[in-house]
């Protein structure tokens, strides 16, 4: 099982924002934005994941992620030379996909919902072919669009449609198999010079292997892409934390939790994080810990 992180692109509608800093760079709320996709494929198990990013910002990925061996994972990097659309994060990452099914995430995307990463996980571990995952949304002219059928199959799709032909969006999550390399190699450029992730499911679809999961009203997702949702998702996440004591994204408890490193392991990365919110939740976890198993 591996996993791709895509963090490319020039963020344009961040601009001025991001005209010097990466978006996926960006706080949302107490953590940089990738931690958030970073976090949805360890919880789903997944430890072997490639970072691609442009040649730009890839080394600041490397500096604020290193080689993931602090979380108990493996993480390696790949330059996208130029945004020429999503599909492309296979043909950059055909030897780290080798024959495994793989998970690919939106550096931009934030996933928040009960079971997340047990529901990623069991995709990838049944399903064959492409699957993909919508949502609900009120803007869905921003996004990949999902029709289905009176049967509850998918119907059609649509990328950033004038008139979409539902609310349901498509997320910036697919899972696909190995297979993924060849029916990239096939497609064609749209209109707007990019090869797009709806004509690559739509390939699928025509072979009757594609797949694509509601997720239902447990679950909220925002893409950080433009100002405003940027905002949105640090307001959430700050709801979420400041009401539950929990953070979301944390990829230090994460690992913890699923034991990818061990208690001495966990201490060092806690008293690192050194005198922050972040840190003094960490070491809270730490004396929850004891307390339970003294
Ligand atoms: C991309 C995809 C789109 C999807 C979105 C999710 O759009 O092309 O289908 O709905 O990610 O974040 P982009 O963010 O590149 O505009």
């Amino acid at each position: 099982m591996k996993g791709i992180i895509l963090a490319g692109g020039t963020g344009s509608r961040l601009h001025p924002v991001t005209l010097a800093v990466c978006k996926q760079l960006l706080p949302v709320y107490d953590k940089p934005m990738v931690y958030y996709p970073l976090s949805v494929l360890m919880l789903a198990g997944i430890r072997d994941i490639l970072l691609i990013s442009t040649p730009r910002d890839l080394p600041v990925f490397q500096e604020l992620l290193g080689d993931g061996g602090q979380w108990g994972i493996r993480l390696t990097y790949a330059i996208q030379p130029k945004p020429e659309g999503l599909p492309q994060a296979f043909t950059i990452g055909a030897d780290h996909i080798g024959d495994d099914r793989v998970a690919m995430i939106l550096g931009d995307n934030i996933f928040f919902g009960e079971g997340m990463g047990s529901m990623l996980d069991h995709v990838i571990s049944q399903s064959s072919g492409a699957s993909a995952f919508c949502t609900r949304v009120t803007d869905p002219q921003r996004y990949g669009v999902v029709a289905f059928g009176p049967d509850g199959k998918v119907r059609d799709l649509q990328e950033k449609p004038k008139n979409p032909l539902s609310d349901w969006a498509l997320t910036g999550l697919y899972v696909v198999g190995s297979d993924v390399v060849e029916r990239v190699a096939r497609l064609r450029p749209s209109l707007r010079g990019e090869l797009e992730m709806v004509d690559l499911l739509k390939d699928y679809l025509a072979d009757a292997q594609l797949d694509v999961l509601k997720m239902g009203r447990g679950y909220a997702w925002f893409d950080a892409g433009t100002h405003d949702s940027l905002l949105e998702a640090s307001e959430f996440v700050r709801t979420v934390e400041s009401r539950q004591g929990l953070k979301v994204a944390c990829l230090e408890e994460i690992a913890f939790s699923k034991k990818l490193i061990d208690l001495d392991q966990f201490t060092v990365l806690a008293q690192r994080a050194g005198d922050t919110a972040y840190g003094r939740y960490l070491r809270g976890l730490i004396t929850e810990w004891r307390a339970d198993h003294d």
